[in-house]
């Protein structure tokens, strides 16, 4: 473990540490050392075609990074950063190619993390995707960076994270077509659909962009439909590649399934324990708390959405730690109430489920 003098200290010589956000934990290296960040991409085996994260501290580190923003980018940036938000913006030219993976954009975020943004403020800009092992869950606390990198791996503690699933990503429209490696832009029409797309969901979400413009989740046929003349590109390239998924099956958990299928190799992550036992009760005569908790591994929310998004890959990776065959989460996607984060939850286990 590192404290924060030290860590700036790797990281201003070359190295590579992993720090705490309050998204996931991140595997940084400064933003202007090609050997720090290949390094970062060979620790955690990722494509050299997946972009990083650069992550900032200050308006003006920004503006080391981006060329200068639109209005609606502006207007975004100063609701949400610092915050679990991050940008497709066009790059400067003098970022890396290796940060941005050949593309004419790079992703930024200013985490909201005071240790993070101390240490951001004392290095500058920072490259860190998420602190995992490519194919294992993004980590949620230092225990899981050690699980993959090994127990004496340089972290920056920073606590468990509070929200546990990684940043939301989005383009304003505008910037859509930059995302096409260089030289390789065809495209003639004007982007009229939308002023935000999302390319991956997050705390942050739709319903809060939506203040600032109409928001669209990226869609593969859309840009297709767009850009009919282009050839086939995914603007961000990291959701080409197969999605982490449990060695256990992921499963949504019915209510009659509790009654049915739950066994001591299931572990069972519900928002909300009361609920599911009343709806099981009225279905099928009877099963109480008190059968549901001796019967599996039982991680339960008392109904906070806020702990059901930390919990949720670190239950991962307890099932994959210690053998479970099954891993049930409550359906939630019928579920009344509303929260910023369901959209990223669901989204992140339905990608669990399908390992796509
Ligand atoms: O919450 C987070 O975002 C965490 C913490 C550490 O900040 N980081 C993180 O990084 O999740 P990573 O590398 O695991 O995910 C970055 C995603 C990838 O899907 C990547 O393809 C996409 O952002 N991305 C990066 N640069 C891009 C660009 N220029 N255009 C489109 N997508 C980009
Ligand atoms: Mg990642």
């Amino acid at each position: 473990m590192l404290g924060i003098k030290e860590a700036v200290e790797r990281l201003n010589s070359g190295g590579v540490v992993a720090i705490p956000t309050e998204t996931v934990y991140g595997l940084a290296a400064k933003v202007t050392n090609l050997q720090a960040i290949q390094e970062v991409f060979t620790l955690k085996r990722r494509p050299s075609d997946n972009p990083l994260i650069v992550h900032i501290s200050s308006l003006e580190q920004l503006s080391e990074i981006s060329k200068p923003l639109t209005e609606l980018e502006l207007s975004i940036i100063n609701k949400f950063w610092p915050g679990p938000l991050t940008l497709i913006l066009r790059r400067k030219k003098k970022v890396l190619d290796a940060v941005t993976a050949g593309l004419e954009t790079v992703a930024v975020r200013m985490p909201n993390h005071s240790i993070c943004l101390d240490l951001l403020q004392r290095t500058g800009p920072l490259v860190a995707p998420s602190a995992n092992l490519s194919g294992t869950p993004s980590p949620t606390k230092k225990e899981h960076v050690q699980n993959d990198f090994g127990p004496s791996f340089p972290i920056l503690d920073g606590g468990a994270c509070t929200i546990g699933l990684e940043s939301t990503v989005i383009t304003c429209r505008s910037d859509y077509l930059s995302t096409t490696i260089k030289n390789e832009s065809v495209y003639t029409k004007t982007p009229s659909h939308s002023d935000i797309i999302i390319y991956r969901p997050g705390a942050i979400s739709e319903q809060l962009l939506s203040e600032f413009g109409s928001v669209h989740y990226y869609s593969a046929s859309q840009a297709e439909q767009d850009y009919p003349r282009s050839k086939p590109i995914l603007p961000s390239p990291g959701l080409k590649y197969r999605h982490y998924a449990p060695k256990a099956k992921v499963q949504w958990l019915s209510s009659f399934d509790l009654l049915r299928a739950v066994t001591e190799t299931s572990i069972v992550l519900l928002l909300d324990k009361n609920q599911v036992v009343n709806q099981a009760q009225a279905v099928e005569g009877s099963i109480s708390s008190q059968e549901l908790v001796q019967s599996c591994n039982l991680v339960e929310c008392e109904g906070s959405w806020e702990r059901f998004g930390q919990l949720l890959y670190d239950t991962f990776r307890v099932a994959d730690i210690e053998n479970y065959t099954h891993v049930f989460v409550q359906d939630i996607r019928q579920s009344t109430a509303r929260s910023s984060l369901k959209d990223a939850i669901i989204n992140r286990i339905e990608k669990a489920i399908s390992g796509q």
